[in-house]
């Protein structure tokens, strides 16, 4: 939601912004913009569309400078268009702002501001930002950092700030409040950015910041200190990213990457947590927790998207393997619902960014409540990690492309773990059941790699149903989400209308729909429900829908019921969603390709949702 990027130092800045920017860009990518000073003069560059076309205009133009502030958006407040870019000037056009979230008391700020003369350029509450902290440096006579910490102290809302100004060309100001934002330290020169990708090949030394505070860069050192004016001290961290992490590595997509690199993250998300052969699990991150855990009433899971899907994964697994009952929200409608929420709940907050505003929030409210609270996130280092009270990472690695994939299946891993490590505490699962899904949970790195093989088959198929008008997902039990997950990843990069739905659910609603073009991928191996969802088909084909039959080798029944068949490895139902996932995600990539839709970056989404 809105890529941020700075430097100051010794280098042309030019370019480390646009390649910051290229690596942010799954953020936001409707219009990108950069700042920069040299010998006195502040320009500013930018433009609807992506960093690619920003670059066009910067071959043509005169762009030294060794500081500088750039900009990916996703449009909040106006529509995606040249003036709306960021940066943003000041009234004086003396000092210029990027910014990432949404300054919510933007419209009587704006209405003050105008009654004093100002006149906006923009629709944003950007620009009114900018023209507020000049105004205040103006007429307080204050440095540009101390107009920064006014500024904000005004300000409702969330966000991520750079601010350079003309007249201070060797320094910038940052801050953060629930946007995120990191710090990097070079040899004489300084980064900003929303994460550490636009950094990692020039420093491994960064300091995360924390709401509330504000970073200065000034004669070549930085200090920090929060909006209430408290010196605060940099915590200096290592960096693990590396940088092929964050690169396509050969594959056309980075979307088509992360599918390929599941054998991987799911293994590397099980790694030094499951013991097959003497069948323990070791959860180390939260064994503060385990009496918390084991003792819990009720887990309430919160999340959004793709996460969310996984929680509700984790509700059939806590329920059957833990027997403790789950209940999933949408974190942003569990946040203005008043929950009740008590003491001995244990909530788990999922996130693959652990940037979503709507999931922070709700964690926040949990909190406040007095439950305890646990995260499930993929990036180190970022807010709900540091907001939770224990949790998990997934170890998936960088997820760049929009739509969730790696994420999800390293997510499931995770909470699979979870409900076995409690489940077999509470002795809700013998050692016996214990072991035998641990000794399988082995397997499914290999299993998801004889998943991925299907890859030309799904391509074929993909040709069959390409121009496909409407989807419908069918599955049962641990399932059922996947299958939601099957249409939101087909809905989200094809743009094909597709919905998932509970295979029994069907005949009270979708059925309507089924004609002799609807295709209908049902999720059908097998599991003590296989008979259920054999009749869901037949219910299907009655209706001369067009079966895209989920199956495992040797089935007999379906096949002969669906036009199509697809065969994955055959697994536990409980760690079925990780291998059935993969043939789902690969039909919505190959469908989309096809359709020329850009996969790693469909319309009007974002990756990391930083605001409500
Ligand atoms: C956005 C992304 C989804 C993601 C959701 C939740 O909508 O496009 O792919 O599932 O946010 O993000 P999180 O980082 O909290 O998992």
């Amino acid at each position: 939601m809105c890529g941020i990027v700075a430097y100051i130092g010794t280098r042309q800045a030019k370019p480390i912004l646009i390649k910051g920017l290229q690596r942010l860009e799954y953020r936001g990518y409707d219009s990108a913009g950069i700042a920069l000073i040299n010998k006195g003069h502040l320009s500013v560059y930018k433009t609807v569309g992506k960093v690619s076309k920003l670059e066009e205009i910067l071959d043509v133009s005169n762009t030294e400078g060794t500081i500088g502030i750039g900009h990916t958006r996703w449009a909040t407040h106006g529509e995606p268009n040249d003036v709306n870019a960021h940066p943003h000037y000041s009234q004086s056009r003396n000092m210029v702002i990027v910014h990432n979230g949404i300054i919510e008391n933007y419209a009587s700020l704006k209405k003050q501001l105008m009654s004093e003369g100002h006149v906006f350029e923009s629709d944003t509450d950007t620009e009114v930002l900018a023209h507020l902290i000049d105004s205040i440096r103006e007429s307080e006579n204050v440095s540009l950092d101390e107009a920064v910490r006014l500024a904000l102290a005004e300000v409702h809302g969330a966000y991520a700030i750079v601010v350079m100004a003309k007249d201070e060309p060797r320094m910038l100001v940052a801050a953060r409040k629930g946007s995120p934002l990191v710090v990097g330290l070079g040899d004489q020169e300084f980064f900003f950015a929303s994460d550490a990708s636009p950094i990692i090949e020039y420093t491994k030394s960064v300091v995360y910041l924390n709401d509330g505070e504000i970073a200065i860069i000034a004669n070549n050192e930085l200090s920090i200190k929060t909006i209430e004016n408290v010196v605060k001290s940099a915590k200096v961290q290592e960096l693990e990213l590396q940088l092929e992490m964050i690169e396509k590595g050969g594959y056309d997509t980075f979307m088509m990457k992360e599918i390929f690199e599941q054998p991987r993250s799911i293994f590397d998300s099980m790694r030094g947590r499951i013991d097959p052969k003497n069948g323990t699990i070791f959860m180390g991150g939260m064994s503060e927790y385990q009496y918390k855990l084991m003792n819990a009433k009720r887990i309430l899971i919160i999340a959004c998207g793709t996460s969310w899907h996984a929680g509700l994964v984790a509700e059939y697994l806590f329920e059957d393997l833990a027997r403790i009952p789950v209940e999933v929200d949408y974190a942003s409608e569990f946040r203005y619902r008043n929950p009740i929420v008590h003491h001995d709940d244990i909530v788990i907050a999922i996130s693959q960014s652990g940037e979503t505003a709507d999931t922070l929030a709700a964690i926040e409210l949990a909190k406040q409540k007095g439950a305890t609270v646990l995260g499930v996130c993929n990036v180190v280092g970022s807010s709900i990690p540091r907001a939770t009270h224990a949790g998990a990472y997934t170890h998936a690695g960088p997820e760049i492309g929009v739509a969730s994939t790696k994420a999800f299946t390293a997510q499931v891993t995770v909470l699979i773990q979870m409900a076995l490590w409690v489940g077999h505490r509470k002795g809700a699962i013998s050692e016996g059941e214990l072991r035998k899904i641990l000794i399988e949970m082995e397997t499914i790195p290999a299993k998801v790699e004889a998943a991925l093989k299907l890859n030309e088959q799904i391509q074929s198929l993909a040709e069959e149903f390409k121009d496909a008008q409407d989807f419908l997902f069918l599955g049962r039990g641990v399932n059922f989400p996947v299958a939601l997950e099957g249409a939101l990843k087909l809905k989200e990069i094809s743009y094909i209308h597709a919905e998932g739905y509970p295979a029994a659910e069907m005949k009270h609603g979708p059925i309507a729909l089924i004609d002799d073009k609807m295709p209908v991928v049902v999720i059908a191996t097998q599991n003590n429900q296989y008979d259920k969802v054999v009749s869901n088909i037949q219910e299907v084909r009655a209706r001369k829908g067009r079966v895209i039959a989920i199956v495992n080798p040797g089935d007999t029944e379906v096949s002969k019921l669906a036009e199509f068949v697809i065969e994955v490895p055959e697994t536990h139902d409980a760690l079925s969603p990780l291998i059935n996932s993969v043939p789902l995600q690969l039909l919505s990539y190959h469908i989309a390709t096809l359709r020329g839709c850009n996969v790693d970056q469909p319309r009007n989404l974002a990756k990391s949702v930083t605001v409500e």
